[in-house]
């Protein structure tokens, strides 16, 4: 892999700005944090052109809620080919947490998180769009 050196020319208060935030975020030089930026930007272009991708779908409901289990558990199954394995945490007497390791084409993934995030019943739900790791260096 070659490394290429190029300049940046910046506003002064921007790259004060830069500097203060990198230090909150413990990178040890700009250069990393700037590459993050970048593979941050890269990523969100591979969500938005329906690439293929994976993430994780995040949910917490209560699972005193049969109607809510089973129509989480339908949907799992009617998804089948997008997930790769679910992780259930039981929190407390009530609350459960789902962690849904997901992968195919951002648009499966999306459309499964919003399906599964419209439930009735279910608490809270995120979406981890992450990448497959080949679009990015
Ligand atoms: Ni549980």
């Amino acid at each position: 892999m070659g490394l290429v050196r190029f300049g940046v020319s910046l506003d002064k208060e921007l790259l004060e700005k830069f500097d203060r935030l990198i230090e909150r975020k413990n990178y040890t030089n700009r250069s990393e944090a700037f590459r993050d930026l970048i593979r941050k930007e890269l990523v969100k272009k591979e969500w938005e052109e329906d690439a293929d991708v994976v993430g994780t779908i995040t949910i917490v409901y209560d699972h005193h809620q049969r109607e809510l289990v089973n129509k989480l558990m339908d949907i799992q199954h009617d998804h089948g080919k997008n997930i790769i394995s679910t992780q259930h945490i039981h929190i407390d007497h009530h609350n459960c947490m789902e962690i849904i390791a997901i992968r195919g084409s951002a648009r499966e993934a999306q459309r499964l998180a919003d399906t599964l995030k419209a439930v009735r019943g279910v608490k809270h739900a995120t979406l981890g769009m992450s990448s497959t790791g080949r679009c990015i260096v």
